[in-house]
């Protein structure tokens, strides 16, 4: 049994609150927050105690932590985190800035901890299903990914402001989820964006919509498109074209009912936001880390991940602003 400290009682927070507590191999025995009636509120409902995030850390009885704070504090509580010889699991992304990630990547490793980054896409069954089916040859060969992720709306834009821009705090997880199915790194990224949702986005330095092209050494091609608004639900498909075929990954609906009628055939939305869309996938996330943890196998989602993907955020920014492709070799 686990015993673990969740750092951070906000939106995500919360889920994995619950993915903690439903787990047989874990207990939510402490949870943290700058906010004191949010981590009260956590702690209450899962009969947990509220503690600073420091006497968290120092606390000897906790084996593990999940970091689920704001973005800016992930860095230094990692790097805390660890040097007090705890197992993390930390939120995506590693951090706002990729210098700062880096430290923090070397800082880690010498504390020897392991370390879980939040990218609980490569969990969803429908993504996972598609990996080992590419995997044990389906296909052929990987030659054309294309990544659909469209939010249901945009965030306010006082969370814009502070969450490093579309491509290192949206994009990032189809960074990690085109990583993780071509099984490799991308060499150049040409990014284009714009702020066609919302004019006031664009007035806060980002954008709201956004299409980028990832090259693979061997000629590979993967194309990520995002947006802040779809009006029918949150859009999350995955489409791969392979040499002997195509696999797709389809969004989730509210339910599955088709309507025929002589005016047409209709059917229902897809699930609200992600929430809604990857329950399953965060419980499967946290089962992945309890296994790694007490079996000591490796992370099945590493720190190196969230720092290649952060430096895929910080070159398709680049590409945006500039117009030109960047290879990612000039950030790591
Ligand atoms: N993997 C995913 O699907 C997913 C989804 C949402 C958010 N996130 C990530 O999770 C993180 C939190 O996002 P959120 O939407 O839950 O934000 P949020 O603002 O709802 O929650 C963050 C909480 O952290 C608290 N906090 C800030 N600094 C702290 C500190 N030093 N110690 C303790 N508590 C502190 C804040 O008071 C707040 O309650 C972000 O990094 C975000 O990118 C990931």
């Amino acid at each position: 049994m686990l015993n673990i400290g969740l750092l951070g009682a906000g939106r995500i927070g919360n889920v994995h609150a619950r993915a903690i507590s439903a787990h047989s191999g874990s207990r939510l025995v402490a949870v943290s927050d700058v906010t004191a009636e949010n981590a009260n509120k956590l702690a209450a409902e899962f009969g947990a105690k509220t503690q600073s995030s420091d006497e968290i850390i120092a606390d000897p009885t906790i084996d593990a932590v999940l970091i689920a704070t704001s973005t800016d504090t992930h860095s230094d509580l990692m790097e805390a985190a660890t040097a007090a010889g705890k197992a993390v699991l930390c939120e995506k992304p590693v951090d706002l800035s990729l210098e700062r990630a880096q430290a923090c990547q070397r800082a880690v490793a010498k504390t020897g901890m392991p370390v879980m980054i939040g990218f609980n896409r490569r969990f969803d069954p429908s993504f996972g299903a598609l990996k080992a089916a590419l995997d044990a040859g389906e296909i052929g060969k990987a030659e054309l990914l294309s990544i659909t992720s469209f939010d249901p709306a945009p965030p306010p834009v006082s969370y814009i402001k502070v969450s490093g821009g579309l491509f290192r705090d949206m994009m990032i997880h189809d960074f990690d989820m085109a990583n993780f199915i071509m099984g490799d790194a991308p060499v150049s990224i040409s990014a284009v964006g714009s702020s066609v949702v919302d004019a006031a986005i664009g007035a806060a330095g980002d954008v709201d919509t956004a299409v980028v092209t990832l090259s693979y050494a061997d000629g590979r091609i993967a194309v990520i498109k995002n947006s802040r608004r779809a009006v029918y639900g949150y859009d999350q498909r995955v489409e791969l074209l392979g040499s002997e075929g195509l696999l797709q990954a389809q969004n989730m609906l509210e339910n599955t009912v088709v309507k025929s009628t002589s005016s047409g055939v209709t059917g229902a939305k897809p699930t609200y936001f992600f929430l809604e869309r990857y329950m399953p996938a965060y419980i499967a996330e946290w089962s992945a880390f309890v296994e790694a943890v007490t079996t000591r196998s490796p992370m099945p989602v590493t720190l190196d991940d969230g720092v290649t993907a952060l430096a895929m955020a910080e070159a398709a920014t680049r590409s945006a602003r500039t117009g030109a492709p960047v290879k990612l070799s000039e950030y790591c």
